[in-house]
C-alpha cells in the first residue's frame, strides 16, 4: 500500500503553465455594423418605431464594431415569431439552436487549437469547456468530448453562465489543473452565441439596445501545459505567470442576466465603463507590485473588450498610448462582444501580429502583459503573462 506521505508527492510539473497553442472560429453569418439597424428593425417588424431606431442607430456607431458573426441567420430569426418580440416565450428553440451549435463552434476552435498545437490530441488530459449559452445535460463539455473522439477519462469541467470575465477564468482554472500534474495538458475552449438573448426593441426597455448593438457569437480554444516538451517541438506563447479574482465592491447589479421563458435579459449599467475604470488601478498594483512593476506602458494590455467606451475610459485614467489597446479594438472591432471569447481572439491577434511586425517577442517586443476579463457581479479577472521570444 503506497503511504499518504508518497501520494502527496505524487509528480506536479516543474514549471509554470503556459499557452501552446490557440484556435479560434465564427459562424459563416456576418453582419456589417453600419447596416445592422436596418435588419434589425425591418426582421423585429418595428420599422414604426422610428425613434427608437435612430437611437439605435446612434448606440451602433459609437460602438466601433465594424461587423459580427451569428449562428443564426434572417430565415432563422422569421421563422421562428418569437425572435420578433421582446418577451414572449422563445426559451425551448433558443435552447435548442444553442445545445446543438455550441459544441459545434467550440469544436471548430479546438481544432484549430489543436493543429496550431502540433501534438496528438490523446495527450489532452483536462478538458474546460465555457458558454454562457445552452445549459444541457450531459453538458457541451461532453458533446465536445464526441465530436473531437477525445479520450473517455479526460478529466472535464463545464462552466455555464458565467459570463463575459470568464476568458479569464478558464486561463486561471487552467494554470491549476496544468501545474497540478506533470504532463497535463488542458485544452480549454469558449464559445458563445447571441441566440439566447437577441430579442425585438422595447421602448420600455431601451436600454436592451445597448445590448442588442454589441453582442456577438464566437469560439476560441487554448492548450495549456507546463514544461513544453521541446523535443516534440511544443512551444509556448506566453507564460501565465498569476491569475486572481475580485469582486468589485458596490456594484451589485451593474452586470448581469437572467434566463426566463423569454431567454437570457442582460443588464448593463450605463456606470459600467467608470466602475471598470475606477478599479483597474488598484487591480493592477496588487497583480504587478510582486514584480517590481509600475509602469503600465511598460506592459502589453489584453483586456476584455466590452465595449468601446470602457477601452476609451481605461485608456484614459491609466494614461496608456493609443497603441497600448490596439489589439483588444481591433477585435471587437471585427467580432464584436463575443463575451469571454474576446481575450483569447486578442491574444492570437497578439502574437500572430508581433510576429509580422518583427517583434522580438509574442507580446509586441515586451516582456510583462495584462489580461483582463470584466463581467457579472461586477467581476474582474486579471491575469499576469510573460510573453516569450519569437
Ligand atoms: N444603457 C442604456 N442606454 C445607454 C447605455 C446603457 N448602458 N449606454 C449608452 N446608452 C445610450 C445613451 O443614453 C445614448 O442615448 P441617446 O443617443 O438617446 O442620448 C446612446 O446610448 C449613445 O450613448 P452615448 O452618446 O453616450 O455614446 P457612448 O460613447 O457612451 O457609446 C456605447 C455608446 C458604445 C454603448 C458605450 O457607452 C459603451 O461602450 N458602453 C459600454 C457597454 C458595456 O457596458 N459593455 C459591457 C458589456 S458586459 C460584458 O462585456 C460582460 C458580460 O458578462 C456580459
Amino acid at each position: 500500500m503506497p503511504s499518504l506521505d508518497s501520494i502527496k508527492k505524487a509528480p506536479r510539473a516543474d514549471g509554470i503553465a503556459s499557452i501552446l497553442a490557440i484556435g479560434r472560429a465564427n459562424p459563416d453569418n456576418i453582419i456589417e455594423q453600419s447596416a445592422y439597424p436596418d435588419f434589425y428593425f425591418r426582421v423585429t417588424n418595428s420599422e414604426h418605431l422610428v425613434d427608437l431606431k435612430k437611437k439605435f442607430q446612434r448606440i451602433c456607431e459609437k460602438t466601433a464594431i465594424r461587423k459580427r458573426h451569428f449562428v443564426w441567420n434572417e430565415e432563422f430569426l422569421t421563422s421562428n415569431p418569437s425572435f420578433s418580440t421582446f418577451m414572449d416565450k422563445s426559451l425551448y428553440v433558443r435552447q435548442e439552436v444553442a445545445i446543438r451549435e455550441i459544441p459545434k463552434l467550440g469544436a471548430k476552435a479546438a481544432t484549430k487549437a489543436i493543429e496550431d498545437w502540433g501534438q496528438p490530441k490523446s495527450r489532452i488530459s483536462h478538458l474546460i469547456f465555457c458558454t454562457t449559452s445552452g445549459m444541457d445535460l450531459p453538458g457541451a463539455d461532453y458533446q465536445l468530448t464526441q465530436i473531437l473522439g477525445l479520450n473517455p477519462n479526460v478529466e472535464r469541467l463545464m462552466l455555464y453562465e458565467q459570463g463575459c470575465f470568464a476568458g479569464g477564468t478558464t486561463l486561471r482554472l487552467a494554470k491549476c489543473l496544468a501545474e497540478s500534474r506533470k504532463g497535463a495538458r488542458v485544452l480549454v475552449v469558449c464559445a458563445e452565441t447571441t441566440t439566447v438573448l437577441f430579442r425585438a426593441p422595447s421602448e420600455e426597455h431601451q436600454d436592451d439596445l445597448v445590448t442588442q448593438a454589441l453582442f456577438a457569437d464566437g469560439a476560441s480554444a487554448l492548450i495549456v501545459g507546463a514544461d513544453p516538451d521541446e523535443a516534440a517541438d511544443e512551444r509556448a506563447s506566453f507564460v501565465i505567470v498569476s491569475t486572481s479574482q475580485v469582486l468589485l465592491p458596490d456594484t451589485a447589479g451593474a452586470i448581469g442576466g437572467h434566463v426566463s421563458e423569454g431567454g437570457l435579459l442582460a443588464t448593463l449599467h450605463r456606470d459600467v465603463p467608470q466602475i471598470v475604470t475606477k478599479n483597474v488601478g488598484k487591480c493592477l498594483e496588487e497583480a504587478f507590485t510582486p514584480f517590481g512593476i509600475s509602469d503600465w506602458n511598460s506592459i502589453f494590455w489584453v483586456p476584455h473588450p466590452g465595449g468601446r467606451a470602457i477601452l476609451d475610459q481605461v485608456e484614459e485614467r491609466v494614461g496608456l498610448k493609443p497603441e497600448k489597446l490596439s489589439v483588444s479594438r481591433h477585435v471587437l472591432a471585427e467580432y464584436g462582444n463575443m463575451s469571454s471569447v474576446c481575450v483569447h481572439f486578442a491574444l492570437d491577434e497578439m502574437r500572430k501580429r508581433s510576429a509580422n511586425e518583427g517583434k522580438p517577442t509574442t507580446g509586441e517586443g515586451l516582456e510583462w502583459g495584462v489580461l483582463f476579463g470584466f463581467g457579472p457581479g461586477l467581476t474582474v479577472e486579471t491575469v499576469v503573462l510573460r510573453s516569450v521570444p519569437l
